[in-house]
């Protein structure tokens, strides 16, 4: 290797003008917010970080100046595994008609037909853009192949593009099951898992109207966990019901939705949010915006105890967004969380949703995934809706997206 093109072992990330790093004994707020901040990255970790005037030597340097670093975005929730599109029913609904799990069945039908090739061009793309925006962790779901061999193709290029993998067989009863759904549910919890098990780390079911109901959705998590897989719940979509209580007995990281909820159900997450695994509770912004439904109330969950967390929910139907950014301004406009809440829930929170301690904070030991924003600090994301301001995304210590140069 020549010297020019040899990797540096140590990368000082100077003149930072606000670090988030989420660790609050090392600065303001939840967010641990350090101003005139560095960090130095070696061997794709967070070696350093902390008050610039401290900051040791590295052989090589970026410079920050003065804008923001933060945690990259960790994504708890996407569906981006996928073909055709949706976006007539999309432009449907915002003409009045409800949004309704039966769209589920458009996808999947187009799915089905799509080479590998397709599905895998399609959901890097997804993948590059999500990381474009800042998104460092991604987890990625099935559940728009609905056979055994359609799951399974699903989860393996799902592996492809990420390690955060979810068997989401229990999306909706596949359409060959119309007449049958306790024999699909016998499917999922059965065959489908056992030949899906080995490619996933979590299970997820839909728990709601028009998908799974209680019975059925427990049947599917209990077969999943005793083949070792983690859980996740879909609940409280469309309307109050069993999911987040659910989540919360079967000792699921997180249940994704929340919109509806009855006081029973801010009571359970606020007492599971005190476990040493806690059941976090998943807002998904993007898809009550594109639904019209109306927001949960973050404020309200917060206010009780419970641990929230952000996520994009990318699919092509209820929310074709790949944004955390979009998902903190809104969160922040309209749903009652501080700027600090929700840029920790995108980054922390989300960590916390995905069990994972190595991402979604900067203090020493984290993995180097850091977003370097077009902006003096953390508070612009809400501030300046829409507009993108992430300047360059380290992954495991690369940059793997943008530039740090001014102007670049
Ligand atoms: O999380 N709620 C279930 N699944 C997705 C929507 C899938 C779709 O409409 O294609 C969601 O919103
Ligand atoms: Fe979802």
């Amino acid at each position: 290797m020549t010297e020019d093109t040899a990797v540096p072992e140590s990368i000082l990330v100077d003149d930072i003008g606000s670090l988030v790093t989420n660790d609050p004994s090392r600065g303001r707020g939840v967010v641990g917010e350090v101003e005139e901040a560095a960090l130095v990255i070696e061997q794709g970790r967070v070696a350093w970080s902390g008050p610039r005037s401290q900051a040791p030597a590295a052989d090589a340097r970026v410079d920050a100046a003065g804008r923001c670093v933060l945690p990259g975005f960790v994504d708890s929730h996407s569906h981006i595994v996928f073909a055709g599109d949706r976006s007539r029913e999309f432009a449907a609904r915002m003409s009045g008609l409800a949004y309704s799990a039966g769209g589920i069945h458009t996808t999947v039908e187009a799915t089905r037909k799509a080479s590998d090739l397709e599905l895998l061009s399609g959901a890097r793309t997804l993948l590059r853009e999500a990381r474009t925006q800042g998104t460092t962790t991604l987890e990625v779901k099935s559940g728009y192949g609905l056979t055994v061999a359609d799951e399974r193709r699903s989860l393996e290029i799902a592996r492809r593009i990420t390690d955060e993998v979810t068997f989401l067989g229990a999306h909706v009863v596949a359409p060959e099951y119309a007449d049958d759904p306790d024999g699909y549910v016998d499917l999922v919890s059965g065959p489908m898992l056992d030949s899906c098990a080995p490619l996933s780390r979590w299970i997820d079911v839909f728990c709601e109207r028009g998908a799974f109901d209680e019975q059925a959705s427990r049947r599917v998590l209990a077969a999943g966990r005793e083949r070792g897989l983690l859980l996740r719940v879909h609940g409280n979509q469309l309307g109050e019901g069993p999911g987040v209580r659910l989540a919360v007995e079967m000792g699921a990281a997180s249940v994704d939705h929340c919109t509806y909820l009855a006081p029973e159900d801010i009571d359970a997450l606020a007492e599971a949010a005190v476990r040493p695994e806690p059941t976090v509770a998943t807002l998904l912004p993007g898809v009550d915006f594109s639904t019209r439904q109306s927001y949960p109330n973050a404020r309200k969950l917060i206010d009780a105890g419970a641990r929230v967390a952000l996520a994009s929910d990318c699919n092509p139907g209820s929310c074709f967004t790949s944004s955390l950014a979009f998902c903190i301004a809104v969160a922040v406009r309209d749903m009652g969380m501080t700027p600090d809440e929700a840029v920790w829930a995108a980054t922390a929170g989300g960590a916390l949703a995905l069990r994972r301690d190595d991402v979604g904070h900067l203090a020493p030991g984290a993995r180097a995934d850091l977003i370097l924003l077009e902006a003096p600090n953390h508070l612009y994301l809400a501030y300046r809706p829409g507009v993108p301001q992430v300047a360059a995304v380290w992954k495991d210590g690369e940059l793997v997206a943008g530039s740090p140069d001014i102007g670049a």
